[in-house]
Formats: structure tokens, C-alpha cells, sequence
């Protein structure tokens, strides 16, 4: 996953999960199971992600991504959506990575919602760096649906 990822940083959000799909395929030719291998993240990217995390992110959606609200369902007095897990068990999985990556630069303080922008904070590399690390948190058939979301 190493290469694949340094290519995800080279070519922008748009070309990231097709890279990352054409090289899951490209492992599987070569004999390497997916299932061995496509959790195998690139450690650097994973432990940067990790720190941006606990640092920025973690004071509202919780410091393993778990949330920090009983019902995230549930609007608020202002009908506003609390901070939702990320760790799988909501639905963030139901987007792509060109679509959260738009929501972690953009926030959502814009469209009504209560997310905080991170363009002048984060740069592109950084927030594709939180999103792998969220995504190596999720169960095996969450992220599968991801891939295939992502892929179609
Ligand atoms: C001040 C609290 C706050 C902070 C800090 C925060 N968020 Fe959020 N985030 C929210 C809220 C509230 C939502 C729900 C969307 C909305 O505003 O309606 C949200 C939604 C999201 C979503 C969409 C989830 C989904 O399932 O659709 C993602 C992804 C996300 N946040 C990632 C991050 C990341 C990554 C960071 C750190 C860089 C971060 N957030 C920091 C409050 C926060």
C-alpha cells in the first residue's frame, strides 16, 4: 500500500481510490490476496493521521472516532446534527473520498450544519491522512462497501 498511497498524494483526490483500486487489482494478479494486503496502509500516513486526529478532530467525534454524543441522530436544539461517529458504525463510509475529503476542508458551517472548516488548517496530505487512518478503523464488510462505492 505504500506506493499506491505516495501516488494517492502525487495525483490528487480525484485519481485517489481509482489508483488505490487499480493496485488492490494489480496485487491480486501478482498472487497477493486482498484480504492479506489492502488493510496494509503505509504506516507514516497512518500515524499522521492518527495524531491530526486526536489533535483536531478528536474533541467532537471522539478519540477512537466512537462519538462523543449518545444519539447522533438527533438534531439539537439549534436543528443541528451532532458529530457523528467515524469509526463505522454511522455512515460516513456511504462517502466517497473525493466527497469527505470536501467535507473535512469545507465543513459544513456553510450548508447549516455545525462542522468546522479545515482548508487553512489542513493541507490536502493531511486530510487524506485522517481519512486513511478513519478508514483502517472500520470492519472488514464496511470498508468493502466502501471500496465498491468508491469504485462505481
Ligand atoms: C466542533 C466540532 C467538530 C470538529 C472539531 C470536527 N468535526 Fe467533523 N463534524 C462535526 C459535526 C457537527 C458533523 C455533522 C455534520 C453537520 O454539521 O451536520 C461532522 C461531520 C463530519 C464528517 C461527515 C460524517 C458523515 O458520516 O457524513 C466527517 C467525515 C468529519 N466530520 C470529519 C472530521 C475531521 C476529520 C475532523 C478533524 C480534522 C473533524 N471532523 C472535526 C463536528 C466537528
Amino acid at each position: 500500500m505504500a506506493v499506491q498511497l505516495l501516488e494517492v498524494k502525487k495525483m490528487g483526490k480525484s485519481m485517489s481510490l481509482k489508483m488505490i483500486v487499480i493496485s488492490f487489482a494489480l496485487m491480486t494478479m501478482s498472487g497477493i490476496t486482498m484480504a492479506d494486503q489492502h488493510r496494509n496502509y503505509d504506516s507514516s500516513m497512518l500515524d499522521a493521521g492518527k495524531q491530526l486526529f486526536q489533535a483536531h478532530c478528536a474533541v467532537c467525534h471522539g478519540v477512537l472516532a466512537e462519538g462523543t454524543v449518545e444519539n447522533w441522530h438527533l438534531r439539537d436544539e439549534n436543528g443541528k446534527f451532532p458529530p457523528p461517529p467515524l469509526n463505522g458504525t454511522a455512515h460516513t463510509w456511504h462517502h466517497s473520498v473525493g466527497s469527505l475529503f470536501n467535507t473535512i476542508k469545507n465543513g459544513t458551517i456553510s450548508i447549516g450544519g455545525n462542522m468546522p472548516s479545515w482548508k487553512d488548517r489542513l493541507s490536502d496530505d493531511e486530510v487524506f491522512s485522517v481519512i486513511i487512518w478513519l478508514s483502517s478503523l472500520w470492519p472488514e464488510a464496511i470498508y468493502q462497501a466502501w471500496m465498491e462505492r468508491n469504485n462505481s
